[in-house]
């Protein structure tokens, strides 16, 4: 698939990482197409670099990893982009009463407050519930670690199951965006265990079942 992936920080340089040579064509949007680190990265991998808007223009799947906290304005600037795929991996975290956490929860999520910046477009929230590194490395975990996606849209989840599967996931639906409700507490579940608990960052969720 023509994937445009916004944002080329941990996540979005893991995954264009974790899908060259899976016969994508990857354009890296980038506010600074010249930054060295985005040119190093469109070097190892063979995606193009773009300015975000012109990269998300020539996508089929535009790929969402930007911090919240920028979020709005930048994907309100990818223009029109009704019809396309688009895969939120943002966790809407900022400072709450109770310290850093979700900033939104219960009666809406992240991923619908996108799909609202986005009229048109087929969101689907996904890759927000593991650290960036098992993105593109979890070939030698014991168990496919899953990843639950939550869209609206049945013809995009298959898409976005494909890329995930590249990636080396079990693809899981969780059912209709608004289940992002459901996924960005799992997203901030991974986050605690991974800093708080002392688990680490080297681990996912798994879906194992009785055969
Ligand atoms: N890190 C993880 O393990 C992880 C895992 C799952 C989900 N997530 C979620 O994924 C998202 C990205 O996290 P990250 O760790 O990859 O962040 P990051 O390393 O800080 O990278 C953010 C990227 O967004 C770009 N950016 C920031 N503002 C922008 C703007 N206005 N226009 C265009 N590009 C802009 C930055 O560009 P510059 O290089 O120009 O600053 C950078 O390339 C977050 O919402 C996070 O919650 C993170």
């Amino acid at each position: 698939m023509r994937i445009a992936i916004i944002g080329t920080g941990n996540v979005g340089g893991t995954l264009a990482r974790g899908l060259a040579g899976k016969g994508h064509a990857v354009t890296l949007g980038a506010r600074n197409p010249e930054a060295p680190a985005v040119v190093e990265l469109a070097a190892a991998t063979g995606a193009a670099r773009a300015a975000p808007a012109a990269a998300a223009g020539g996508a089929e799947l535009v790929v969402l990893a930007l911090p919240w906290g920028t979020a709005e304005a930048a994907v309100r600037a990818l223009g029109d982009l009704s019809g396309r795929i688009v895969v939120d991996c943002m966790n809407p975290i900022g400072r709450t009463a109770a310290g850093l956490g979700l900033t939104l929860g219960h009666t809406t999520s992240g991923g619908e407050t996108v799909a609202g910046w986005l009229p048109g477009a087929r969101v689907v929230k996904t890759l927000n519930q593991v650290g960036a590194e098992i993105m593109a490395d979890n070939a030698a975990m014991p168990h496919r670690p899953a990843m639950f996606m939550a869209g609206d849209d049945a013809a995009a989840k298959i898409a976005v199951g494909g890329v995930l599967a590249d990636l080396g996931f079990q693809p899981v639906d969780a059912g209709g965006l608004v289940r992002s409700r459901l996924l960005e507490p799992l997203g901030m579940l991974w986050i605690t265990q991974a800093l708080l608990q002392g688990k680490g960052r080297n681990w996912a969720f798994a879906a194992v079942a009785q055969t």
